[in-house]
């Protein structure tokens, strides 16, 4: 039995799940499925990638410890996989305790090659892409290839050999497996090794949210070694003898493009120093616009993933985002192309299809498969002949990593299965009384749509499994493409017409629903303001607001948290015996200096709150100005501390 290994990149949890995590983690779960279906031995894993500066900075933003924000945001994205039903064998989390003992594996070895050594960093890093760039990748204080801000960073680091590596990675690149894919993001991946590699800088001293470097705990490691990392020890990483188990190297890390680099010239030459075999194939796919847009909140087409799920019926959401773009291109995600696809190829070919025939046999065979005889007829001949190649040209088109093409064939093939029975006509033959014909036409049809479940089951499994359970095939072997084999499905078999399989989306009848929600909401702000209306207009009861204790509070001493870029530590008289211990977001706004003695605006009744593990038992009140500056609400020398705002 062959292994099958497939990664997804591992998600950074600083923010929601979108469509671009959906997209590699849905593709991945097509191909894991595909592979089980041959019997091979598959591992799929996905995960959350947990640690570096962008995420102790998310944290910060949200005042809220990193451990607290990973456990939350890495939960959204277990729910959001188990939600699209996805078939991964792991979920790692760069947290876990067996990822750090392979990452200091992985350290100890390229340190044992001779490969790491303290040096200063002088560059340009951004903490959104958590990636260096050089001097001529930076326009306007901004990286090129990103548009993502970056800041100077100077400070002691370790750094990895990567020079070191230049011709092996060259030799990789041109061995004849073709190692990183599609050639195109070969091609562009050789030229920038072939233009000369830097050494890469790979710890920092600035914060701490990272696995600390290895007898050095002032330097914790850069994010992208431990993330990289997680490839080997999610399938359990070093054994006692020192070697990767049974499923590396892994067969395909399936990313985006924009994080070729990272796995297509950091990721192999980390492997070579620390001699572990490097993997036989990384897979670069698209990105996915929106209605022909960059998806981004501040445009408002950002596309939450849960919304997605919720949106469209499983089946067609893979469906369409397999079938719509080849692997490796840029897509456009637009409502009308996914309608047009689930109404004209799922509904109007596959699911009337599956609808007809089940039908015919119903009514015309009372409802049993019949024996299956190799008859000659030159219909029945040609049909045959078409499933071994579509058998064949499927296999191909995932070997190749082209699902759309290995999809493409499935439907033509139900597509010449409705030919088929639009030529042989068997409600004529039907009707002569010529049953045996009938038996020999109806066998036929159901044999190839048992071919197009089986094949299909890794792109629409919802819809595979409705079609074999309408034929009383239910069990695991039911879904081999071993099973493949003209004549199989077995005699007797009592067939079943299944649920709708895709119910057609009227796109005009959502237009009309929109429509009439606008209408309502426009009527609920017309009505917004009228007396005794609270609960619909949002505004409250004068009872509501005095439950929340408003005080003016004399800030006596104010300094900087240690580790946190953001926030401050506060120490406010608000009338009682001790002063409120505060923590604030303001660190960016004032210098704590400017803080002290003055009377600010407070409350003094929520509930306590840990960050970075000091007790915040008060908030103060701010309002930001267009710039980002926090501006507080003062009081004079002339209100006691202590006294209620009302
Ligand atoms: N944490 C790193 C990966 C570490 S792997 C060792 C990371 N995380 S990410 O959450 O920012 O991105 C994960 C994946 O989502 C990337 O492969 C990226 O290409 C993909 N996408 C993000 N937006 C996308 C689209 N709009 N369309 C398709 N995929 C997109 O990078």
């Amino acid at each position: 039995m062959a292994n099958f290994y497939i990664t997804t990149p591992i998600y950074y949890v600083n923010g929601a799940p979108h469509i671009g995590h959906a997209y590699t983690t849905i593709v991945a779960d097509v191909f894991a499925r595909h592979y089980r279906q041959r019997g091979d031995d598959v591992f799929f894993l996905t995960g959350t990638d947990e640690h570096g500066l962008k995420i102790q900075r998310a944290a910060e933003d949200r005042g809220i410890e990193p451990q607290e924000l990973v456990d939350e945001n890495s939960a959204k994205f277990r729910d959001l996989f188990e939600k699209l039903e996805l078939s991964h064998d792991r979920f790692i989390r760069t947290t876990d305790a067996d990822h750090k003992e392979t990452v200091l594996e992985m350290i100890r070895r390229m340190k044992e090659s001779g490969d790491i050594y303290l040096d200063t960093y002088e560059g340009w890093y951004s903490a959104s892409d958590e990636a260096y760039y050089a001097e001529d990748e930076i326009e306007d204080g901004k990286a090129v290839a990103t548009g993502s801000e970056v800041e100077w960073v100077e400070e002691a680091s370790y750094f990895f050999k990567l020079s070191k590596y230049q011709d092996q990675l060259i030799e990789w690149y041109d061995s004849d497996t073709v190692p990183v894919r599609p050639k195109a993001r070969r091609n562009e991946v050789r030229a920038f090794v072939d233009g000369g590699l830097k050494d890469l800088s790979i710890s920092r001293t600035t914060f701490d949210w990272g696995i600390p470097f290895p007898d050095d705990p002032e330097h914790v490691l850069y994010v992208w070694v431990d993330a990289l990392t997680n490839y080997l020890s999610g399938v359990g990483g070093f054994d006692e003898a020192g070697e990767t188990g049974g499923f590396w190297p892994c067969d395909v890390h399936l990313i985006g493009k924009d994080i070729l680099r990272f796995h297509a010239v950091y990721w192999p030459a980390f492997l070579l120093s620390a001699g572990v075999d490097l993997p036989k194939q990384v897979f670069a796919h698209g990105w996915w616009t929106v209605e022909g847009e960059k998806m981004s909140k501040s445009k408002g087409n950002w596309i939450d993933a849960f919304e997605l799920a919720d949106e469209y019926p499983l089946d067609l959401l893979r469906y369409f985002m397999v079938r719509e773009i080849p692997l490796g291109s840029d897509g456009n995600f637009v409502q009308e192309r996914i309608v047009e696809r689930n109404n004209s190829e799922l509904a109007d070919n596959l699911g009337n299809l599956v609808n007809r025939t089940t039908k015919m046999v119903q009514s015309f065979i009372d409802g049993e498969v019949p024996a299956y005889t190799e008859t000659q007829n030159e219909h029945d001949v040609a049909l045959r002949k078409a499933a071994d190649v579509i058998l064949a040209t499927v296999r191909d088109a995932m070997n190749k990593r082209e699902p759309h093409n290995a999809l493409d064939a499935i439907m033509s093939f139900a597509k010449d299965l409705n030919q088929y029975i639009q030529t042989t006509q068997p409600w004529k033959y039907n009707k002569e009384g010529d049953i045996e014909r009938v038996q020999h036409i109806l066998y036929h049809a159901l044999e190839g749509i048992r071919w197009v479940a089986v094949l299909a089951s890794a792109f629409v499994p919802d819809a595979a499994q409705k079609i074999l359970g309408a034929l009383q095939l239910t069990s695991d072997d039911d879904l081999q493409l071993a099973s493949l084999k003209w004549g199989g499905l077995p005699a007797g078999n009592t067939v079943e017409t299944p649920d709708v399989l895709f119910d057609k989306i009227d796109l005009e009848a959502i237009a009309k629903e929109e429509e009439q929600t606008k209408m309502v909401e426009k009527k609920q702000k017309k009505s917004k303001g009228k007396k005794g209306d609270s609960e619909k207009t949002g505004l409250v009861e004068f009872g509501d607001f005095m439950n929340i204790e408003l005080r003016v509070g004399r800030i006596e001493s104010a300094e900087k948290v240690e580790g946190a870029d953001k926030l401050l530590k506060l120490s406010a008289d608000v009338g009682e015996d001790n002063n409120r211990t505060i923590v604030a977001g303001l660190a960016k706004s004032w210098d704590p200096s400017d803080l002290e003695g003055k009377q600010v605006a407070m409350v003094t009744n929520l509930k306590p709150a840990k960050l970075f593990g000091i007790k915040s038992e008060a908030m103060v009140l701010a309002a930001e100005t267009d710039e980002g500056k926090l501006e507080l609400a003062f009081f004079s020398e002339n209100v006691k501390p202590g006294t209620r705002i009302s």
